[in-house]
């Protein structure tokens, strides 16, 4: 099953991909360890300041050769791409899903963002996510309404996009007050229409919650800032208590703390 397949699969079984970013080799190896613990593919996301840290085609390259040498099924997926020509270079790069965030512009602008990327990727036959309804990013404030059912049904027409990502009560990061997801707008978005329904944001969200969400309608989790919370928390904590500087007898807390948080987050949803 390609990705495109596996999330409507996870779509109409009211089960969900985990899709995690990773930051270097040691975040990738402690989700990696997690998926093979508990017998579950993954995607692993790289977001533009990731791509730009790591370089687009080290950065690929060691996901793959880590699936491979892992023993996991996992796909490549960049995450808020906000321009063509990042997604050209990964699309070219070898990646198996990319998304469009063009959230933030009018309706009609989103449409034709997020069609010209659909257009793009027909030659690659790789996964395309794209946004509807404004997820505040890392530190700014949720505005906006809502994923209306009716605009996500008129959106998925026009773009022909596979995966969409919707407001519906989460942020990026953690939250001041506990969030309260829409779920019976959710069950909404996912009855008008037959894309893959990403929830952005899961960091933060309560299990309870989570579980509601992906057995009404959501395929794709996405989490981040949690496993950079944990993974630095750890490291801190370790480097206050010693002074090796052998990174590799230093790092492997941060590393397996990486793989308790996966293997939770796997078991809830
Ligand atoms: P969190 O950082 O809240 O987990 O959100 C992750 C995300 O949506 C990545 O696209
Ligand atoms: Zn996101
Ligand atoms: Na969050």
């Amino acid at each position: 099953m390609d990705l495109k397949q596996q999330l409507q699969y996870c779509s109409a079984s009211g089960t969900a991909l985990l899709a995690v970013n990773f930051y270097n080799f040691e975040t990738l190896k402690g989700l990696l360890l997690a998926a093979k613990a508990n017998n579950c593919s993954l995607i692993l996301q790289l977001s533009e300041g990731t791509l730009q840290y790591l370089g687009i085609h080290s950065a690929v390259n060691m996901a793959r050769a880590a699936l491979r040498q892992f023993g996991v099924r996992g796909w490549i997926h960049l995450d808020h791409g906000n321009n063509i020509s990042t997604i050209r270079e990964c699309l070219d790069a070898g990646f198996d899903s990319v998304m469009i965030d063009a959230s933030e512009a009018s309706f009609s602008e989103n449409v034709k963002t997020t069609s010209a990327v659909v257009k793009l990727a027909e030659a690659y036959n790789v996964n395309v996510e794209a946004e509807l309804g404004y997820i505040a990013k890392l530190g700014q404030q949720q505005q906006g309404a809502f994923t209306s059912p009716a605009d996500a049904h008129r959106f998925v027409s026009e773009t022909g996009v596979n995966a969409l990502a919707v407001a519906i009560g989460t942020a990026h990061g953690f939250y001041k007050d506990p969030p309260n997801l829409q779920i019976a707008l959710l069950k909404e978005i996912h009855a008008a229409t037959p894309a893959a329904l990403v929830l952005h944001g899961s960091s933060g969200v309560p299990d309870d919650q989570l579980k509601a969400a992906v057995k009404n309608g959501i395929a794709k989790v996405n989490l981040a800032t949690e496993t950079k919370n944990i993974f630095m928390k750890t490291l801190q904590q370790q480097l206050r208590q010693t002074e090796d500087i052998d990174l590799r007898r230093v790092f492997p807390k941060a590393i397996d703390a990486v793989t308790s948080l996966i293997s939770q987050k796997l078991q809830v949803i």
